[in-house]
């Protein structure tokens, strides 16, 4: 005799979910991840890997990559290093052709690679403008373009756009490093429409200040600088708090889609 149903929307989720979810576990799967010579980059690679993905780092510098390779190594992980410097897209289809040699066929990549400067728009620092519209920006269509045709194929894949919470509102001083980040929330809202029928998931990731990993980078701008800055005494994110959101994104259940993240020291929301 068929089973009854169990009356109640709430026993219908329990029962979904237990069937449907997966252990935090991401073991026969590859990740690649841009800007993983540290920060953000680094201790998602570490945290996925320790998940157990197989996982392939770029980024420009390539003797940090050996470091965070090695590192993951020494866990058991297995990992990989391609000096990719995402502006340049021929670089980014090689970063992706080598995970898929020497790793497998690409299930996620982590599209965090980017970089900011602090500048008054009345400055002029239209060079830094333009750097952060080819890293920022061009780097991210680069990560895409170069995953996208697999993942359709295989009918499955989830792309991680790291943005930040400059994506969701304009702040002065940073008011090109907000408009990159525009674009992420852009085309991340735009494509994941388009890719839901072939099973690619996509998710933005709105981090608030992360405390950086080494010096702060070189700002000319004291004006926009200072705007810029948090508080001394705010207490910021770590990078880990951002490597935990991506892990937690790509290990939900197949039919659960986590499609933003906006992740905030308490002390500072939007
Ligand atoms: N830190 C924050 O307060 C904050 C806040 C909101 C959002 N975010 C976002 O979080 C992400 C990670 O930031 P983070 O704090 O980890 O910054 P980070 O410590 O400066 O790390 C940035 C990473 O990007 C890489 N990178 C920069 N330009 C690159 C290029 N042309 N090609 C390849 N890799 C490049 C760097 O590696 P190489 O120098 O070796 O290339 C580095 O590994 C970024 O998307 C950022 O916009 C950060």
């Amino acid at each position: 005799m068929a089973e009854k149903p169990e009356p109640g929307i709430s026993n219908w989720y329990i029962r979904k979910s237990a069937r449907d979810s997966a252990p935090v576990d991401l073991s026969g799967q590859v990740a690649v991840i841009t800007g993983a010579s540290g920060g953000v980059g680094r201790c998602t690679a570490l945290l996925l890997a320790e998940a157990g993905a197989k996982v392939c780092l770029g980024a420009r510098r390539l003797e940090q990559l050996q470091t965070v390779v090695e590192e993951i190594r020494a866990k058991g992980g297995q990992a990989i290093a391609v000096q990719t410097d995402v502006a340049k897209r021929a670089e980014v289809k090689n970063l992706v052709a080598q995970a898929e040699k020497e790793l497998g066929p690409v299930d996620i990549l982590v599209n965090n690679a980017a970089l900011w400067y602090f500048t008054m728009m009345t400055s002029l620092h239209e060079d830094d403008w333009d750097r952060m519209v080819d890293v920022n920006c061009k780097g991210l269509l680069n990560g895409i373009g170069a995953v996208l045709t697999g993942m359709v194929a295989r009918k499955k894949g989830h792309i991680v756009n790291i943005s930040s919470d400059s994506g969701l509102k304009g702040f002065t001083g940073v008011s090109v490093y907000c408009g990159t980040k525009f674009f992420v929330e852009g085309v991340t809202q735009s494509m994941r429409q388009e890719l839901a029928k072939h099973n690619v998931k996509v998710t933005t990731i709105q981090p608030g200040y992360v405390a950086l990993d080494g010096p702060e980078r070189p700002q000319k701008d004291k004006e926009a600088y200072e705007l810029c800055s948090p508080p001394a005494d705010m207490e910021v994110l770590q990078p880990e708090n951002i490597a935990s959101a991506v892990l937690y994104a790509v290990t939900q259940p197949s039919f659960v889609a986590v499609n933003q993240m906006l992740v905030q020291p308490v002390a500072q929301p939007l």
